[in-house]
């Protein structure tokens, strides 16, 4: 295996027995406290170089006692332990400068700081370029689900390098993730990483499966599994908001959405391969460019989200109700479908509202096996705490809890991704912005304010 497909970030470059003029200079040359540092000698050199460290510059300078016999016996043994790495003497001592006894023993190259500086640094940005040129493939910006466990990864993972830009291999395809890389991707911000975009399957898959794994882990308790539950669910919804207000380009918001989609109908094959199968027919059958699908398929996954970060209801149900809660609207009059609703007569709105009939019509219709749980969640979504919703007009100790979760996500939804013209909202304002509005106009409040302030909870740690 070659280096480069070993590496990672902290080890992508080593530097041992630099003084400090040697790491002033160099600071020029690389951002020196992201790399590693060795302490200066054979022994201790020999035991990271190679085995857990995979560098592929090797910085060495002349160490604190200045002894040349041992500085050419790091640099063979090095030049063993790792042949495809530039071993790279530094030294600012001018006079006693040997190059060709230095390459001699071992040393890719030797540099006299800082009159040697500027090539240097071509030679250090050209290793780099090329160990992550051929990266040149698309990324996937990714969030981690639950990445604390034992078990070997089914993708590769990248970390975008602040120094350039590029992407760089931190945790190759089926190593598992130490704790001190944990560590440090949470230093460095889980937002940052990435996966290539051919292997986006694979990486779906396994985020669901810890999801449904971690909903099924008897050996937590249920506060610690709320709490995991919670970060992954975090982690996802920041990513999901990060990626679109910092970089704000549309490919990369449009990924982080289909992130959680993919992740989403994934977990729902995983739970209940039954509803797993309509939900995989529904999408195709839906169409991806479609507006309402969109719509629906967003409401699906912030439900099932909404449902894991709460606990309540089963996350698959709520997916599946999500995706098949507006079905019916393709029934509806296009005329009224057409009109703004504050241009509707009474009878538009009527017409308009029967489109949850025209749902359950369409799903009996279709002789689609659905969950009891989820004709409810489907038949109760406009249904409002306050009583004053519809079709029923039922109160709120009556909606089922799938219910009041898809009307949730269906505002949210709203908010996240509004009408051309308004702005879009992140995670937090949009659920603030649903409490306030019901706050103000309690005889006709939607929510139950205590889950949306649950939520907020989860989402704000
Ligand atoms: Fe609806
Ligand atoms: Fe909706």
């Amino acid at each position: 295996m070659s280096v480069s497909s070993k590496i990672d970030l902290a080890s992508f470059v080593v530097h041992t027995g630099l003084d400090n003029q040697c790491r002033e200079f160099l600071g020029h040359v690389i951002h020196l406290e992201q790399t590693t540092e060795v302490h200066f000698g054979v022994e201790e050199l020999l035991e990271k170089v190679g085995e857990t460290l995979h560098p592929h510059i090797i910085f060495v300078g002349m160490g604190p006692q200045q002894n040349k016999t041992m500085l050419n016996e790091i640099a063979q043994l090095l030049r063993m332990q790792v042949p495809e790495a530039a071993i790279f003497f530094v030294t600012t001592n001018r006079a006693d400068f040997h190059r060709h006894d230095y390459i001699k023993n071992g040393f890719t190259e030797a540099f006299v700081l800082p009159l040697e500086t500027a090539v240097l640094k071509t030679a250090v940005d050209k290793i780099i370029s090329d160990a992550t040129g051929s990266e040149k493939k698309k990324f996937r910006s990714v969030f981690l689900v639950d990445i604390g466990g034992e078990e070997p990864l089914d993708y590769d993972v990248y970390l975008k390098l602040a120094l350039n830009g590029k992407q760089i291999k931190i945790v190759p395809k089926n190593e598992s993730i130490e704790p001190e890389m944990i560590a440090k991707m949470k230093k460095h911000n889980h937002n940052s990483l990435a996966i290539p975009l051919e292997q986006s399957d694979a990486f779906f898959k396994a985020s669901a499966k810890r999801l449904a794994n971690l909903g099924k882990n008897t050996t937590l308790t249920e506060t610690e599994k709320k709490e995991k539950m919670g970060s992954a669910v975090r982690g996802l919804f920041a990513n999901l908001y990060e990626v679109e207000s910092m970089e704000a380009t549309v490919e990369k918001g449009a990924q982080a959405l289909e992130n959680c989609r993919e992740i989403i109908k994934n977990y729902v094959k995983i739970a209940d391969p039954e509803s797993g199968t309509w939900f995989d027919k529904l999408q195709s059958a839906m169409g991806i460019a479609d507006d309402s699908y969109n719509h629906s398929a967003n409401v699906s996954s912030f439900a099932s989200m909404f449902s894991m970060a709460l606990g309540k209801g089963n996350p698959e149900e709520v997916a599946l109700a999500g995706l098949l809660h507006d079905l019916g609207l393709a029934d509806v009059k296009p005329e009224v479908m057409a009109m703004d609703p504050s241009q509707w007569s009474p009878a538009d709105k009527r017409e308009f509202e029967k489109h949850v009939d025209y749902t359950l019509n369409m799903i009996r219709f279709r002789k689609m096996i659905i969950p009891e749980k989820v004709m409810k969640a489907i038949a109760q979504h406009h249904e409002k705490m306050s009583g004053t919703g519809y079709p029923k007009g039922i109160p709120g100790d009556r909606i089922c809890i799938e219910a009041q979760i898809i009307a949730l996500a269906d505002r949210f939804e709203e908010l996240m991704f509004p009408k051309k013209g308004m702005r879009p909202m992140n995670p937090i304002e949009a659920l603030e912005t649903i409490l306030m509005k019901d706050s103000q106009n309690p005889s006709e409040a939607t929510f139950d304010a205590k889950l949306i302030r649950e939520l907020l909870d989860v989402l704000k740690k």
